[in-house]
């Protein structure tokens, strides 16, 4: 057996997946969440007995393989490593010159952030940063290390030294990690006087950096912070700074807390409020927030104190209504951010947290408190904005709680308030793409009306033949000469199976034996949501091949009633006797279908 074989052979799908999906048993098969689009009920299936995933909802599907591609954005070979050490395989084949640009890239991204993390806490150039993140930012060394904090020297000597002579990399392989520039040929760190966080992933794999000025190199010309650009692995909308370490946190706790910058991060985190993460200053991004869904449903906003009329916090909030988040926002009185409420009191950071207050709260009394404060307190112009923001909420029954909310505190009724937040959506429609919106509706009623259309009876009869492979293959057999599949796929799987010269294989054995533009079907048919219980399956196949049953008998019945209406218009004698034929078979069929009602 080559490596693929074997680890996959030593592998479970289902506790792979399991790590990153919550999986609740249906049957012989698993169900869950779809981590790969958004979605509120589950259509997400996990086969262990073929060792395959497939969504019903979006369509994807694979092997375990192909889920830690698409799931963790790994390529085969890094998916194939990975499980073999989940599995204690020793790889046989050797890889090394099927390593990826990717993970190069992550190799020397690890290498960089130690030589920045070696100067910080071991070199005399590092003293003056470690001694700021201490003093100043109140940074415990233990944080240090498990954050990986490093700084990078003005002086290029050590740099050179390190990575060109002593370690011969070559300037435009860390050209590409984003490390260095290069300037009239030579090759500049672009962190050179920085502090430094490495960035990871979820995995904990570093795929860039973000550099902090410290106070004695800061000048008017120069960035507070700066950024790797974008390579084969940093995409700025993608990360999420702490993820790697907070993850587990978040999911235990059931919410995240979203902070703007690393060090409110790494702060919080220090302190013990431990599901944080921070989107490095910009907007929440719909990849952030998805990789969010996968953990929790709740969020808890803790931006700096000028939040309210920050629009790109707002974009935040709409994308994550969007995935179906409860947000609220949290504050912390007189600090400005969450790093300093952790750093001065970190009591006022626990209050602001536990008191966090629901967006639309939050957002709505913003409103209310800016126009008084302005001192032109005008009903009309706090009308306007907070219709806006009503708008924005998508769930009706919250929607109408906070119209009720407005219109209290405006002093006027709910219907007015309403009929304002109508008038505000139809003139925004309007205004709208109308060509695109149009274009969408057809879209949705024409797969609507396919669906409609897929004939009923072949799925029952799908779902027949789920319930008898997860109950007892050969039975297949015998509703397939009693005439109850009729789908012309499934007779031919079940055709297959009945030349098999061993009736007693397993499906999955099954699967593999068909030819391949049959074992995809027949995959699918496997991940139905069989019910668990061997008497339940027992009485839906009774049910479901009943129903089937009178289905097809009803349709003879039809077609011989069309042939005797036809034979008694005609009016032809000569046809008596088919007439006579007819009937017998007609009584026949109404008697079938009269003695499968018995059966029940
Ligand atoms: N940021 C950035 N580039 C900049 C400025 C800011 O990437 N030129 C990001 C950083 O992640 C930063 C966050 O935006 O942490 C918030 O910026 P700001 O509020 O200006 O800084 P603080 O986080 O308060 O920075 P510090 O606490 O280090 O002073
Ligand atoms: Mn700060």
């Amino acid at each position: 057996m080559d490596d693929v074989s074997i680890v996959k052979q030593k592998t479970d799908i289902v506790s792979v997946i399991g790590e990153h999906v919550n999986l609740k048993k249906a049957g012989r098969n698993y169900k869950g969440l779809c981590p790969f689009h958004n979605e509120k009920t589950p259509s997400f299936m996990v086969s262990p007995e073929l060792q395959i995933f497939k969504c019903f909802g979006c369509g994807e599907s694979g092997d375990v393989f192909s889920f830690l591609q698409k799931y963790e954005g790994m390529e085969f070979y890094e998916a194939l490593v990975s499980l073999a050490k989940r599995s204690g395989v020793a790889l046989r084949g050797s890889f090394t010159n099927q390593k990826s640009d990717k993970a190069y890239l992550l190799e020397l991204n690890a290498l960089v952030a130690k030589f920045y993390h070696y100067i910080l806490t071991k070199h005399p150039f590092g003293k003056y940063a470690l001694d700021y993140l201490i003093k100043e930012r109140r940074l415990k060394p233990a944080t240090i290390s498990e954050f990986n904090l490093g700084y990078s020297p003005q002086q290029p000597s050590l740099f050179h030294n390190f990575f060109f002579s002593k370690k011969k990399i070559s300037p435009s392989d860390l050209e590409k990690a984003g490390i260095v520039y290069i300037k009239d040929g030579f090759a500049i760190d672009r962190f050179r006087g920085r502090v430094v966080f490495p960035l990871a992933d979820s995995r904990g794999n570093i795929c860039g950096f973000a550099g902090r000025i410290t106070p004695r190199d800061s000048n008017k010309e120069l960035a507070k912070y700066i950024n790797t650009p974008e390579t084969a692995v940093y995409r700025k909308s993608e990360l999420l700074y702490g993820i790697h370490l907070a993850k587990r946190h978040i999911k235990m706790q059931k919410s995240a807390v979203v902070v703007e910058g690393e060090l409110d991060m790494i702060s919080c985190y220090q302190v013990g409020v431990k599901n944080v993460v921070a989107i490095k200053g910009s907007a929440l991004t719909s990849d952030q927030a998805h990789m969010l869904s996968r953990l929790c449903s709740k969020i808890i906003l803790a931006f700096d104190s000028d939040f309210a009329g920050d629009s790109a916090a707002k974009r935040g909030i709409k994308v994550l209504n969007e995935y179906g988040f409860e947000v609220s926002v949290a504050e912390f009185g007189k600090y400005k951010d969450p790093d300093e409420a952790a750093r001065c009191d970190k009591q006022s950071l626990f209050k602001g947290i536990d008191n966090a207050v629901p967006v639309w709260d939050f957002i709505i009394s913003s409103i209310f408190k800016k126009h008084a404060k302005d001192g032109n307190f005008s009903k009309s112009r706090i009308s306007r904005e907070v219709v806006a923001v009503l708008c924005e909420i998508d769930d009706l029954i919250i929607r109408s709680f906070y119209i009720n909310f407005v219109a209290g505190k405006l002093g006027v009724s709910q219907e007015v308030v309403e009929a304002q937040v109508q008038n505000y959506i139809r003139s925004r429609r309007k205004i709208l793409d109308v060509a695109q919106f149009d274009v969408k509706t057809t879209i949705a009623e024409s797969a609507n009306d396919n669906q409609k259309q897929k004939d009923v009876v072949e799925l029952w009869q799908e779902r027949l033949f789920s319930l008898t492979i997860s109950y007892d293959l050969k039975q297949l057999i015998n509703l397939y000469e009693d005439g109850v599949f009729t789908n012309v796929v499934l007779k031919k799987i079940i055709d297959h199976y009945k030349n098999y010269n061993d009736l007693n294989i397993s499906y999955a054995k099954l699967v593999e034996i068909l030819p391949p533009e049959l074992s995809e079907k027949a995959k699918n048919l496997a991940l139905l949501d069989i019910p668990e219980d061997q008497e339940d399956i027992q009485k839906e196949i009774r049910e479901l091949t009943i129903r089937i049953k009178r289905h097809n008998l009803n349709l003879e019945k039809e077609m011989i009633l069309s042939k005797i209406r036809k034979i008694e218009v005609d009016g032809n004698d000569k046809n008596e006797d088919e007439l006579i034929n007819l009937q017998k078979k007609f009584n026949q069929i109404v008697h079938k279908i009269a003695s499968l009602a018995l059966d029940r």
